[in-house]
């Protein structure tokens, strides 16, 4: 998501310094923001100057000690607590102490990733949603020890982005995961009991409930790892067993089924 989340900095004037530790992922990131960027100019919802001008804002790079002087941050890697606590460590040695410190986390506590820091106030959940370029929400989620000022500067930001903030507490799955990962596991619990095929179920969904995409697809979309990852901080942290992941998705995960990303889930791509 990382690439959606730089594209949209630099579409609303913001200098925007990307980074990735693997090259690859960088040259990746280009080609999709470039991407995204000509289908706007296409539909004329943006001008060839405004595109050139916004690519012009990107930089990108492997080397962190480059985000010294950066004015706020927004952390997009893998949904693993260890490499993220690791990495809020790195940020907070390296950006200066009045830096705001977020994290696109879909589900890990942001208290954790604070206590991570020694500036605990100044760390906070910035939750975008996927196609970031097209979708309005950002979740901005409030650690135990995150201060109103932080939270104001996320939400004053996402306006200037042109987004909806919506303010969630530290609870596993924030507000939007705690709802649609039930829904979503539950439609693979549907798949593996034969109550329909995996389009049966979307469609039921797309044109029974008006859901812009059926929930497998969206679990395709989302990619099946991270729903598992996702399920697994709900019931671990909310102790409920209406949250076991359905062992249908645990399967497709073990043999590698990871949806859209892998070319194989519900559907093949
Ligand atoms: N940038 C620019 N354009 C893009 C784009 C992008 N990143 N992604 C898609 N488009 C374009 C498409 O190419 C398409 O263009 P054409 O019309 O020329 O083909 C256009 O946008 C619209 O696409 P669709 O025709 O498929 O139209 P749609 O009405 O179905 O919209 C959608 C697409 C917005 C993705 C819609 O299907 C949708 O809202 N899906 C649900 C998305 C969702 O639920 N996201 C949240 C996932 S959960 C998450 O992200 C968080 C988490 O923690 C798991």
């Amino acid at each position: 998501m990382g690439n959606g989340i730089a594209q949209v900095f630099a579409q609303s004037g913001f200098e925007v310094r990307l980074c990735d530790l693997i090259p690859a992922a960088i040259e990746r990131a280009r080609g999709g923001i470039e991407k995204s960027l000509a289908k706007f100019v296409e539909k004329g919802r943006m001008t060839a100057p405004d595109r050139d001008a916004a690519l012009g804002r990107l930089s990108a790079g492997s080397d962190l000690d480059a985000l010294a002087d950066v004015d706020y941050v927004v952390e997009a890697i893998a949904e693993v607590v260890g490499a993220k606590t690791d990495l809020f460590k790195r940020l907070d040695s390296i950006t200066r102490p009045d830096v705001v410190l977020s994290s696109n986390t879909s589900s890990i506590s942001i208290t954790v990733l604070g206590a991570a820091t020694t500036r605990p106030d100044k760390v906070l959940g910035m939750h975008f949603m996927n196609p970031v370029p097209l979708m309005s929400l950002v979740e901005v989620i409030r650690g135990q020890a995150t201060s109103p000022e932080s939270m104001k500067i996320a939400t004053d930001l996402c306006r200037t982005l042109g987004k909806t903030p919506v303010e969630a507490a530290d609870y596993p799955g924030f507000i939007s995961n705690r709802i649609l990962m039930p829904m979503i596991n539950e439609a693979i619990y549907a798949v593996m009991e034969g109550v329909g095929t995996p389009e049966a179920i979307d469609t039921v969904m797309k044109l029974g409930m008006n859901h812009p995409m059926g929930p497998l697809t969206l679990a395709d979309f989302i990619g099946l790892d991270v729903c598992l990852a996702i399920l697994n901080v709900l019931q671990d942290g909310l102790g409920d067993p209406k949250y076991r992941p359905c062992p249908l998705l645990r399967r497709m995960v073990a043999a590698g089924q990871l949806g859209r990303k892998s070319g194989q889930g519900f559907y093949r791509y």
